[in-house]
């Protein structure tokens, strides 16, 4: 990826002064193949090992790095509330056209502060954080779990998954353990009521997934 690297801000600026979030290298960049490559997933597919723990009666979901709108989408049309967090402005405007859904609100925004999202006022039922986290490094894991726990509703689900294996070109992605993930979430006040690995959906070889959910103390 062409362009420098602010160290103070994380942020990383283009030969075209294009702002771009850490973490999000390489998105916008190929957008237009994000955008195949997510949406030929299902929700239920993607999450069918938390599925069960997903609230039933209307209830309010942020979900932060959500991409395309997928799973904004998958919880909107089960009757949620969704705050679709998202701070690549190509991913967002292509989810917003794809998903055009009215339970969805779109917030352009970021971790680890998610400043905005905070302005909101809100609690929430349920926060996914769904193949993102590994885009932070540690001083940011740490920070973005400080600011994430008081967005929880006690008794909330926060679900999340680590992506490991070879690393695409243009991305910025750290090998992030569940062990310390969990260890993390437990200093804050989580408990891990769910943990499982498996291959990654998209078939990408020596690519597997951690899957990740915590509960926030009532
Ligand atoms: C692998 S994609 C996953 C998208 C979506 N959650 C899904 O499962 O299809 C990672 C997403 O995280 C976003 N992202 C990267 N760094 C981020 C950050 N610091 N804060 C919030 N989102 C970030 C990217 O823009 C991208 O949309």
């Amino acid at each position: 990826m062409s362009g420098s690297r602010d160290p103070r801000s994380g942020k990383t600026y283009s030969a075209r002064m294009t702002t771009r979030v850490s973490g999000t290298e390489g998105y916008g960049e190929t957008a237009g193949e994000r955008v195949k490559q997510y949406e030929s997933l299902a929700f239920a597919d993607v999450h069918r090992h938390v599925m069960h723990l997903f609230p039933t009666t209307p209830s309010r979901v942020v979900d932060i790095g959500a991409g395309t709108g997928r799973d904004a989408a998958g919880f909107a049309e089960l009757g949620h509330t969704v705050t679709a967090v998202e701070p690549t402005p190509e991913l967002r405007t292509e989810a917003q056209r794809l998903h055009p859904h009215p339970a969805i609100t779109w917030v352009d925004d970021s971790l680890p502060d998610l400043d905005r999202v905070h302005a909101l006022g809100e609690c929430y039922d349920v926060v996914m954080l769904t193949a993102v986290w590994m885009h932070l490094d540690l001083g940011q894991r740490e920070r973005a779990m400080a600011r994430l726990v008081p967005l929880v509703r006690p008794g909330g689900l926060m679900a999340l998954s680590l992506r490991h294996g070879p690393v695409p070109a243009g991305r910025r992605m750290f090998d992030v353990s569940a062990e310390e993930t969990c260890a993390l979430a437990g200093r804050h006040g989580l408990t891990v009521i769910h943990e499982s690995k498996g291959p990654s959906q998209l078939g990408g070889p020596g690519v597997w997934w951690d899957r990740l959910a915590f509960r926030a103390q009532r």
